[in-house]
């Protein structure tokens, strides 16, 4: 293990990470507010107070008190050391670690992230000025406004339009490969990726563009191409329209996950704002996590044609271990022949919307399938029946769920929930919580809340809360004032202004080795309101203001005190008279 991990890595590691993603692949989180709960893995407790904050990166317990972010948890739970944290979470994101000075130095998200922002926008321009474009998507009944929701962009025909125009340095150019939007050729040459055709940004759940798809106006093959894999970029893991979906929709009572670009961006056009669709892969665990994270109820949107039903029984197999009382999924077969695009074009969307509504149920798509393959008129195909729902029913969590549904088999097998049980025996009993070995220390107390806060602590916490609230501050303001803490605060404040980006779970990393960051992860913890009236630059400025008035008040009695004993000096008798 050569060489220190660059400090900077750290933080973009830190700021990107996902802590809810980290955690909830480990603990069963619910979605509360804007946080997350569950039991907490580290103390036993019946009702949650383990709590995850997205927006902060960081996670706490008011039971136990344990608290830290996503590289605190791994260590934590899975007993990492800090760089094994490090690596993992690193790996888990498809990134390298990179190690000392001598190392390549890794791409930098923030430049990748600039770059395809400015590539988007160059392909939007490039939209406006070709009019063959404008009347293919008008063709396919796109409107203006829709496109703009979506970003729409036109990548014109040619070999180097990009490459001329964004690579004009060698590392300019080793930025656009790693963005995938260049091909390096076996001479070491490069060319565009994307030529000629209609693009369709795809955005991660805070809006950064990620990736492309473009899709061909004619009938070249292939009809779509998307970027590959990148350090930006994972196909199972994003899902396109989520982010647009989210900018539409206050509350999401449902997705409808479908499979094209266009599906998603035709329903949009009719006011269906809540569809996403996968990039070309099946549906996967990552993105069942996370439309379960912002509501209870999925429909899945297929062809009704054999790929369709193929398709749908995938899902299904996917969804199985995420269901869970409350949640409902649905599936939904369009006619044969129709995509979501071409229905909804067709029919409108309260077509659509009955469509949806008439979805077959999880359960029912189930037993309805197993049974289309046997003849349950018979004992033996009734038992056939039972004995290829086992291995579905054992994917299921158990709750009240699975056992309804294995009341609704046993109906539909003319057997009793009991017996058909039994027969499916080993379906039982498996599958326990992880939760076994992760219990740590039990000693922590909660007492932060404890005691009025003083005004030093009331900083520290809403600077770590709201790190941003903290770019204007003028800590020349504090300058002069000692007491335990300050220099810490003072620090804050320094990194803050350094590091705009930084984020809660970004400042306590950097403090990870530093014997006063063991408090501010308790800090962090405290709940700041955060709604509309609440302006934390304008709280901040106030604490720095007081902390410089009692810094003020001290020095002159300090004087005051000082001239008892023996006189002034020039200097002193000045800064008294000035003070008062
Ligand atoms: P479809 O072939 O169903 O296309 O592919 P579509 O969405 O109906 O598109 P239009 O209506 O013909 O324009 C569904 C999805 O599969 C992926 C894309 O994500 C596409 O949206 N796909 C398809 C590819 O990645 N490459 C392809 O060549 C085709
Ligand atoms: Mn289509």
């Amino acid at each position: 293990m050569a060489g220190l991990i660059p400090q900077d890595f750290i933080d973009d590691l830190v700021a990107r990470a996902d802590v809810v993603e980290v955690i909830g692949r480990r603990v069963q989180l619910k979605k509360a507010g804007r946080e997350f709960k569950a039991c907490c893995p580290f103390h036993e407790e019946k009702t949650p107070s383990f709590t995850v904050s997205p927006s902060k990166g960081f996670y706490h317990c008011f039971g136990c008190g344990a608290h830290g972010t996503a590289v605190g948890f791994l260590m934590d739970f899975d007993h990492m050391s800090f760089v094994e944290a490090i690596e993992t979470l690193a790996n888990s994101m498809g990134v390298e670690v990179p190690r000392d000075e001598s190392d390549r130095p890794a791409q930098r998200y923030d430049e990748l992230f600039d770059l395809m922002s400015r590539v988007e926008r160059f392909w939007q321009q490039g939209l406006r000025d070709n009019q063959s474009a404008v009347d293919y998507l008008r063709g396919r009944s796109i409107d203006g406004t829709t496109a703009k929701r979506f970003g729409l962009g036109f990548a014109a025909d040619g070999w180097s339009t990009v490459l001329d125009k964004f690579g004009t340095s060698q590392e300019a150019i080793d930025r656009l490969l790693a963005a995938g939007l260049i091909i390096r050729k076996d001479n070491g040459r490069h060319y565009d990726r994307f030529r000629d055709r209609i693009v369709f940004p795809i955005r991660d759940i805070r809006g950064r563009c990620i990736g492309f798809g473009g899709r061909t106006m004619g009938d070249g093959e292939p009809k779509y191409l998307n970027s590959p894999e990148t350090v930006l970029f994972h196909k199972g893991r994003e899902l396109y329209g989520l982010h647009e979906a989210r900018q539409a929709l206050r509350q999401i009572e449902r997705f409808v996950v479908v499979e094209g670009y266009m599906d998603v961006v035709a329903l949009a056009r009719h006011g269906i704002d809540f569809s996403v669709a996968t990039l070309g892969t099946a549906t996967t665990d990552d993105h069942l996590n996370r439309l379960f994270r912002l509501t209870e109820n999925i429909d899945f949107c297929f062809d009704g044609d054999r790929a369709g039903k193929q398709a749908a029984w995938r899902a299904l197999e996917t969804a199985l271990p995420h269901i869970r009382e409350g949640r409902q999924v649905h599936f939904v077969f369009l006619p044969e022949g129709h995509d979501p695009d071409s229905y909804v074009s067709e029919h409108g969307s309260d077509a659509f919307m009955k469509a949806l509504d008439n979805g077959v149920a999880l359960s029912d798509y189930i037993i309805s399938e197993l049974a289309a393959d046997v003849d349950l008129d018979t004992v033996d195909g009734r038992a056939r029946l039972a004995e290829s729902a086992r291995p579905l029913i054992a994917k299921i969590p158990q709750g009240i769920y699975r056992e309804l549904l294995i009341e609704s088999l046993a109906n539909t097998v003319g057997l009793s929930a009991a017996k058909l049980e039994k027969t499916l025996g080993r379906a039982h009993g498996e599958n326990p919580q992880r939760t076994a070995g992760a219990r740590l220390s039990l000693g922590r107390s909660a007492s932060i809340s404890a005691g009025k806060p003083s005004v030093l602590r009331r900083a520290i916490t809403l600077l770590l809360n709201h790190p941003v609230a903290g770019g204007q501050l003028d800590v020349e303001k504090i300058a002069g004032v000692s007491r335990p803490g300050i220099d810490l605060l003072h620090d804050l404040i320094e990194t803050v202004q350094k590091e705009p980006n930084i984020t809660t779970a970004g400042l306590l990393e950097r403090w990870r080795h530093d014997d006063q960051g063991r408090h501010l992860g308790k800090l962090a913890a405290i709940e700041v309101p955060e709604d509309e009236d609440f302006d934390p630059v304008a709280e901040l400025s106030d604490c720095l203001d007081q902390l410089a008035l009692a810094g003020r008040r001290e020095r002159i009695d300090f004087l005051i005190e000082k001239q008892r004993v023996n006189p002034l000096d020039e200097d002193e008798k000045a800064e008294l008279r000035q003070l008062s």
